[in-house]
């Protein structure tokens, strides 16, 4: 097949290239040539912005597209009104889009509704993404319309998950929020990209929540641990005492979400996309290779999120001393 893939060079895109090459297909790339434009040397690489700049795709026809890169409804729409003949559509929209994330969301829950226009993504993503799906969904009716929640492995450039393996192969003694047993969600990048794939290649429709299996948080991070191989000692902190000495959650203590507004965003039910062809390999797996990236030389030695590691034992000493004399 010829599949265009809008974006392709940061994160999720460039799994989507790497899962349609390794399955035989002719992959073109549309995006700025800002974000490592020397990746993937022989494909062919469309230049052009989505804001103003579409003359390159003017007329294209494909079998297939993928949109990684739409957050923003008007350029999603000059975007489809740019292109030619287009047989198979997915447009990658998030688990963001749902209006109540207070608790698990179904496919069919209600969608978040934008208050004031706005064309900053920052500022209403999920309420923008739904209006992007809506746009795709009426040229397209039967496009594939993927929903995921968080999307982990190799290449991630927020560190929202790999925070942990890398916490937990530097050892020592690890904080980590109570409660254990908090459902905890992820999907590998390279299992939504090969799902994508086949997707077009299958012709899939519909929208779905891609997510992989709903598991704990311990258990994600004995893994992590046992994965890292090293001495790290997990010692679980309750969270009020964490919000009281300033840890926020998510960005700076990824995986940590316990504001209420969205405890049920890493539980959804992963039975719709997997009976449509999702398949998730093991949670040991995506650690060991988002490890190995990170030893590689490939990965940044920063990323945006993560708890600085003094302010972390900062915090646990201080844990100890109120666990050993109670106020
Ligand atoms: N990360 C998560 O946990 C998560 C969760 C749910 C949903 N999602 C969704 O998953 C997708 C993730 O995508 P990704 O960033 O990993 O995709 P990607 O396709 O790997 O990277 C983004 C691409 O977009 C291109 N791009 C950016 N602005 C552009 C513009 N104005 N015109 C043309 N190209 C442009 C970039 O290249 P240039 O810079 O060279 O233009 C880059 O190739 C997003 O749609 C996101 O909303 C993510």
């Amino acid at each position: 097949m010829r599949i265009l893939v809008l974006g392709g060079t940061l994160f999720l895109g460039r799994h989507v290239v790497d899962a349609a090459l390794e399955r035989g297909h002719e992959v073109t790339l549309f995006n700025r040539g800002q974000t490592r434009p020397d990746l993937f040397p022989d494909i062919e690489k469309l230049r052009g912005d989505r804001d103003g700049d579409l003359g390159a795709l003017a007329g294209r026809d494909f079998d297939a597209v993928v949109d990684t890169s739409g957050r923003v409804p008007r350029l999603v729409s000059e975007t489809l009104d740019a292109l030619g003949a287009i047989g198979h559509y997915t447009f990658v929209s998030t688990i963001s889009v749902y209006a109540d994330l207070s608790t698990p969301p179904t496919e069919s829950s209600p969608l978040a509704e934008l208050q004031e226009p706005t064309e900053v993504w920052e500022e209403a993503y999920g309420e923008l993404k739904v209006l992007c799906e809506n746009i795709v969904r009426e040229r397209f009716p039967d496009a594939f319309v993927p929903r995921p929640g968080l999307i982990v492995g190799p290449w991630d450039p927020t560190g929202r998950f790999t925070y942990w393996p890398t916490r937990f192969a530097a050892g020592g003694r690890v904080l980590a929020p109570l409660p254990p047993e908090t459902d905890t969600q992820v999907i590998d990048a390279r299992d939504l990209a090969a799902w994508i794939v086949r997707a077009a290649e299958g012709q899939l429709g519909g929208t779905y929540n891609a997510v992989g299996p709903v598991t704990t948080r311990e258990h994600v991070l004995e893994t992590c641990c046992s994965v890292a191989g090293t001495d790290a000692e997990l010692v679980w902190v309750d969270p009020d005492f964490l919000h009281a000495q300033g840890v926020e959650e998510w960005m700076e203590l990824p995986l940590w979400l316990h504001d209420a507004k969205y405890r049920g965003m890493l539980s959804a039910d992963p039975s719709p996309a997997l009976a449509a062809g999702l398949r998730t390999r093991p949670l040991e797996e995506t650690v060991r290779d988002t490890l190995a990236w990170t030893q590689s030389g490939d990965a940044p030695t920063e990323f945006p999120a993560g708890l600085d590691r003094e302010k972390e034992q900062a915090v646990l000493d201080t844990w100890q001393r109120s666990v050993d004399s109670p106020a």
